[in-house]
């Protein structure tokens, strides 16, 4: 019987699992055996995996995080540990790898390919990131963890006469702050891809209490600020009592929404279909609603994906 291996690598994210089933499921139907690596590259390297059957992938869809754990591997970076993965490749008989991670990841499963071995990169981060795909796995979830928290923030920050400043994740990225500023009615969002003038949100800050507005959410991107520095500075300029939040890992879990599960189930799918017609070397995205693949290669000399220069403005345009 054929094998092909699958591993989760890098920050996890909701979905993961979704897709793993997927993966396990597809490849069944179609006589292939799925071995399940552990922790990501790290367990390549340990020889650390487990046969999946359909049953090991029963009542994993609702669960965030990724069963098979994940890791980030600075030893994938060196020749010795990329041998190492691949001589445990070789050793299980794999034929193939499924990849499911962010940009380092992404440059892992590159770096195996070009050893000769055919691989499938699946986009997971939700830092939204990844170049060629309009949505990577996790990001919706996020999206509506960080919403959750707003709405709620906006509840107690309007009983107050309140300001808070919200910090995201996203490292370089400020895709989560802005399409949460636009999906949550935030006021001002801070990212790393735009300058920000404290001063002039200051002043807006003062008009709008003057207008009895009874609450200003400030997101802040982590790439762009850290919140208690935003949070400090507009209590010295204006002397409001401003309250922070940095949602921190929080964003990253729990259920995933229908969208992730969706795109795990599509993309864990079409990862097994394209390493069987001989398709690797490539990543699977989302484009218009469509699958679509995209040599690593070029997956990864592209490095980050930009954001969209119409979110921001629409975010400005919308809060006033
Ligand atoms: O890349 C995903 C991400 O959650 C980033 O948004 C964040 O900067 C980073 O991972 C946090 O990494 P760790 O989980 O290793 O602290």
């Amino acid at each position: 019987m054929k094998r092909l291996a699958v591993l989760t690598s890098g920050g996890d994210c909701s979905g993961m699992n979704a897709t793993l089933r997927a993966v396990v499921r597809a490849g069944l139907a179609s006589g292939i055996e799925i071995v399940g690596i552990q922790k990501g590259f790290q367990g390549l390297i340990d020889r650390q995996y487990e046969i999946m059957t359909t049953r090991s992938v029963s009542n994993v869809l609702q669960r965030g995080g990724t069963f098979l754990q994940s890791a980030r591997c600075k030893e994938m970076q060196s020749e010795a540990g990329l041998q190492l993965a691949i001589e445990t490749l070789k050793g299980l008989g794999a034929t193939g790898l499924i990849v499911i991670g962010g940009d380092g990841s992404l440059k892992g499963a590159h770096a195996i390919h070009q050893q000769g071995l055919p691989v499938i990169g699946i986009p997971a981060s939700i830092d939204n990131d990844i170049p060629f795909t309009d949505m990577a796995l996790g990001v919706d979830t996020a999206l509506n963890n960080i919403i959750k928290a707003v709405d709620n923030l906006k509840d107690t920050a309007s009983s107050h006469d309140r300001a808070f400043v919200v910090e995201t994740m996203g490292r370089g990225c400020g895709y989560l702050a802005v399409v949460a500023t636009i999906a949550s009615g935030a006021e001002y969002s801070l990212i790393p891809e735009e300058p920000y003038d404290l001063e002039l949100i200051c002043s807006d800050l003062r008009r709008r209490f003057r207008e009895g507005r009874s609450n200003s959410i400030i997101m802040v991107a982590e790439g762009a600020g850290k919140a208690q520095d935003i949070a400090d500075q507009i209590k010295d300029r204006i002397g409001f009592e401003t309250r922070i939040v940095v949602l921190g890992h929080y964003q990253r879990g729990g259920s995933p929404s229908v969208f992730d599960r969706l795109l795990g189930a599509r993309f864990g799918q079409a990862a097994v279909e394209n390493l069987l017609k001989g398709n690797h070397g490539k990543m699977v995205g989302l484009r218009a609603s469509e699958i679509v693949l995209t040599d690593l290669a070029k997956v990864v000399a592209a490095g980050s994906r930009p954001i969209d220069p119409m979110l921001p403005l629409l975010a400005s345009q919308l809060s006033v």
